[in-house]
């Protein structure tokens, strides 16, 4: 699977497990660092992972920071974007089974490197169970398109 990965100083060493296990298992990555510890801003690497989703570039999208909370507040901004903080198996396969959730987050802080790995299968493995939660995923898909009201 072509997966986009992004994240920032606070999850350098998840981002890094992520990334090796990633490509131990055999996916094709786009990976848009951060490479070092140094200091940067979550929203710039969540508009790289969210461009190349809706550019087609990649099926699924990753984004670690300290906490997930970053990103994926930042990511659920951004148009045709359903992303999750999951911390649990059950809720990496609810996200895809249920949200159709396209961007999983994580937070190095809560996340071992171990945990990481099963997350990630979980979620790049469970599909879109579409049916009644298609109706739903479809019903706040259309606020994108209203003009906003606050
Ligand atoms: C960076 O200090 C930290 O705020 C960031 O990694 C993230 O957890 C934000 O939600």
């Amino acid at each position: 699977m072509k997966i986009t990965l992004g994240a920032d100083h606070g999850a350098f060493h998840l981002r890094e497990a992520t990334l090796n296990y990633l490509k131990e298992n055999g996916h094709e990555v786009i990976d848009h660092g951060t490479y070092s510890t140094d200091s940067v801003d979550y929203p710039d690497f969540v508009d790289l992972v969210c461009r190349d989703l809706r550019e087609e570039k990649a099926e699924l999208g990753i984004l670690c920071c300290t906490t997930g909370l970053g990103m994926s507040i930042a990511a659920n901004k951004q148009p045709g974007i359903r992303a999750a903080l999951v911390h649990y198996n059950d809720e990496a396969s609810l996200s895809r089974r249920h949200n159709n959730a396209n961007v999983l987050c994580m937070g190095q802080l809560h996340t071992t490197a171990h945990e990481a790995g099963q997350l990630l299968d979980t979620f790049l493995s469970a599909p879109f169970e579409e049916g009644r939660h298609a109706r739903r995923v479809a019903k706040f898909t259309a606020w994108e398109n209203q003009n906003p009201t606050v």
